[in-house]
């Protein structure tokens, strides 16, 4: 860890509530396990409608000063952060791979690119532009971009630091205030951020984090009155219901939700580039446990055995144990996403029979999951319909661009969709008629801070990341002034 670190890891954690760390108001608590051992890594305050109410008021008495402090300001805190942030580069890390379990250089990787999405969204705070909208020379016509007020965000355990980066950073840069409930798995980084972030400059209740489970602190959250917009990332069982509770208020909900990415591969790839990323753009990205995945494998008949040949090869190369002896993947997050994803071995059993590669547990404390790849699986199954959410694959076969774009398509997702080809102008086809919000072109996960990222279909609504997340942070106020020309 560095040495200058600030957040060192405790044993014990607190809502982090208008500048202050403070004990959920009944006292309660709840402990956060080492998912590659499953010991207690600490104990942590347990939030529930009176601490969201406290935040929520917080934020709200926040707002007036944040919102009118000029964007050059904001700009400037948001830099400040940026750069706190990377100085504790290595402690984020190390607390992610503690309670996420993955590998930790994906964890450094992730804590940068936590850093990156603040010092993007700096950049963006003084660029917010409204519009000049021409009504003839007897009116004077423009729009505001003004921030919608307190937003709630609903993050997910996949990826503790950078999905509550990428949607706050956007949130404050455009002026607003934030409440976050991070994932129950994963509170320790979201504290973290948030207590680097007030020590770097950010004004008291700007930022508030109040940890606890999704029925306690997440429902009360989403469905809370003086909450303006809700951002939630998750399964879309969940997104459902916090999109009621926020439809309730009239509340403007952002979902990123499911997907089951569809990784097209053609027999004219590039076929160790294909290859190394149906690894990448699976297994080794937190274990499978991951939204945009490549976790359907759609693969050119003429190439079929030989290509399932080389990647068993490649997987035979994967070590799979505890993040910090950084492996290339880590456990399961937690005990119901064990069972979730040893429950698919079973249907790919029944459905296909024996995996083609895999198909273990591992057999040591944690939850371990080995790699799994099961052939011949039908586009139409479950294993190729459901989101499984762990490092398992099915691999489909495909005779020609229509069937491998009718199939990529056959799904109730949308989020991401990848193909792998020489011939570009089919790789640009594949573009246009597949149907996702991000798709990759010989490079699963080519996206970055700077690209919209969200889902068609039952993958979500709206866009984080990029410019475009501004959008949905922000609403349009139009002013017309009549001007006297002609009185
Ligand atoms: P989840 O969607 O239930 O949890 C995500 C967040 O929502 C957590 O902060 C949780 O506390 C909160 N939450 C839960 N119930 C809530 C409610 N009623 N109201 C408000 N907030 C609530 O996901 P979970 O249970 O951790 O995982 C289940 C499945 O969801 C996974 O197996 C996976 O398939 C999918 N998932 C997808 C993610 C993605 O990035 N798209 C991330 C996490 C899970
Ligand atoms: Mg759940």
């Amino acid at each position: 860890m560095s040495s200058d670190s600030t957040v060192d890891r405790q044993e014990k954690y607190q809502l982090f509530v208008d500048g202050e760390h403070v004990d959920a108001e009944n006292n309660g608590t709840f402990d956060v396990n080492d998912p590659a051992t499953t010991d207690v890594i600490a104990e942590v305050a347990r939030g529930r409608e009176a601490d969201i109410e406290y935040a929520v008021d917080a934020a709200n008495a926040a707002l007036d000063d944040w919102r009118r402090t000029n964007p050059k300001a904001r700009s400037e805190t948001l830099r400040d952060i940026a750069v706190a942030l990377r100085a504790n580069v290595e402690t984020l890390a190390q607390l992610t791979t503690l309670e996420n379990g993955k590998p930790i250089s994906e964890a450094r990787g992730e804590a940068e690119g936590c850093a990156d999405a603040f010092d993007f969204y700096a950049g963006i705070a003084d660029k917010v532009h409204g519009e000049q909208i021409p009504r003839g020379r007897e009116y004077v016509d423009f729009t505001y971009r003004e921030p919608l007020g307190v937003t709630a965000h609903i993050a997910p355990w996949n990826f503790p630091l950078s999905i509550f980066a990428r949607s706050v950073a956007v949130a404050l840069a455009t002026g607003n205030t934030a409440v976050v409930k991070p994932a129950e798995q994963t509170p320790l980084g979201a504290l973290t951020i948030a207590k680097i972030a007030h020590e770097a400059g950010l004004p008291d209740g700007a930022l508030n984090v109040v940890t606890g489970f999704g029925a306690e602190a997440g429902a009360p959250l989403a469905g809370h009155p003086n909450i303006d917009c809700v951002t939630f990332t998750g399964s879309v069982e969940t997104g459902r219901k916090v999109a009621e509770l926020a439809a309730q208020q009239i509340t403007p909900a952002n979902l990123e939700l499911g997907g089951k990415g569809p990784n097209v591969v053609f027999p004219d790839a590039d076929m160790d580039l294909a290859l190394d990323n149906a690894v990448a753009g699976l297994f080794t990205m937190v274990s499978g446990q991951c939204c945009s995945a490549g976790s359907r494998l759609l693969v050119h008949e003429d190439i079929y055995d030989e290509f399932l040949d080389n990647l068993a090869d490649r997987l035979d190369a994967l070590e799979v144990g505890p993040g910090s002896e950084d492996p290339d993947m880590g456990p399961m997050i937690d005990e119901g996403q064990y069972e979730k994803v040893k429950s698919y071995l079973d249907v790919g059993r029944k459905e296909v029979g024996e995996p083609f590669y895999g198909g273990e547990v591992l057999d040591r404390e944690g939850y371990f999951i080995g790699p799994t790849v099961f052939a011949g699986a039908s586009n139409d199954s479950r294993l190729a319909q459901e989101e499984i959410f762990g490092p398992i694959l099915p691999a489909i076969s495909f005779s020609d661009e229509q069937e491998a774009i009718e199939k990529a398509n056959d799904t109730e997702f949308g989020l991401t969709a990848g193909i792998f080809t020489a011939d570009l102008n089919r790789a640009h086809r594949f573009a246009r008629d597949v149907e996702a919000g991000g798709v990759y072109i010989n490079e699963w996960f080519a996206e970055g801070i700077e690209t919209p990222f969200g889902g068609f279909k039952k993958s979500g609504i709206g866009r984080e990341k990029s410019t475009e997340a501004v959008k949905h942070y922000t609403q349009s106020k139009n002013v017309c002034a009549n001007i006297g020309i002609g009185e």
